[in-house]
């Protein structure tokens, strides 16, 4: 029997990486949202496999030269379209099916704090993944409270998402309840397979 092992809560990177692994399969489509500095785009390069494809977002020139580097350290650059677009447009450009979609909000760490990441935009990336998401497909989402406009788009997220019918989709929420309010949290939605009760 398959055993999820190493479970650290203290990470939510790493626990929502768990989740989206036990659920990705090999040769997906799949897309990240926020590239920034490559990490997440990285992980799913690897666990997409050699027929598997990641979409991946930035507006930032410097994310995607980032992110270049770091697949091209790991020879997985091939597995990988890179866009300097809006993810608010994703449904424009993705035309497939995905699996998965990873937001990971805010700025780029070690980098202009100002270019972070909007509510309305990131609202129509959402829509814009809940249409291309497969059933049983998970949308993993990270977000920030300490930055300006934080609370504000995490606020949207969540107006929007706890607004879905739960028939067909499943959304739970995360936060570190002996944190500070400003903590980060998170939240994953999973297409249901069928309908649920
Ligand atoms: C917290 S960082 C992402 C970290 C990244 N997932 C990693 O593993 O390193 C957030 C990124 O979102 C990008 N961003 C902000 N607004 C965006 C938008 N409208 N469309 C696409 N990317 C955006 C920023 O440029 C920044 O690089």
């Amino acid at each position: 029997m398959n055993r999820v092992q190493n479970i650290r809560v203290q990470n939510i990177q790493g626990l929502l990486r768990k989740i989206i692994s036990s659920v990705i399969q090999p040769g997906d489509v799949v897309c990240d949202l926020t590239a920034g500095l490559g990490r997440d785009t990285l992980f799913l390069a690897q666990e997409v496999g050699e027929k598997g494809v990641v979409h991946a977002f930035d507006i930032q020139e410097i994310a995607l030269q980032e992110t270049k580097k770091l697949l091209s350290s790991h020879g997985l650059e091939n597995r990988v379209i890179l866009y300097q677009r809006n993810h608010g447009e994703v449904k424009e450009i993705v035309q497939e099916p995905i699996r998965i979609a990873m937001f990971n909000l805010g700025y780029l760490p070690g980098h202009d704090q100002e270019i972070i990441t909007q509510g309305p935009s990131t609202l129509a990336a959402l829509e814009g993944v809940l249409d291309l998401l497969l059933p049983g497909g998970v949308i993993s989402m990270t977000l920030y409270r300490g930055h300006q406009g934080g609370d504000e788009e995490g606020l949207m997220v969540e107006e929007y998402l706890s607004s879905l019918n739960k028939r067909k989709y499943s959304v739970l929420r995360g936060e570190y309840i002996n944190q500070s309010k400003g903590a980060p949290f998170w939240i994953i939605v999973q297409k249901n397979k069928g309908d649920s009760p």
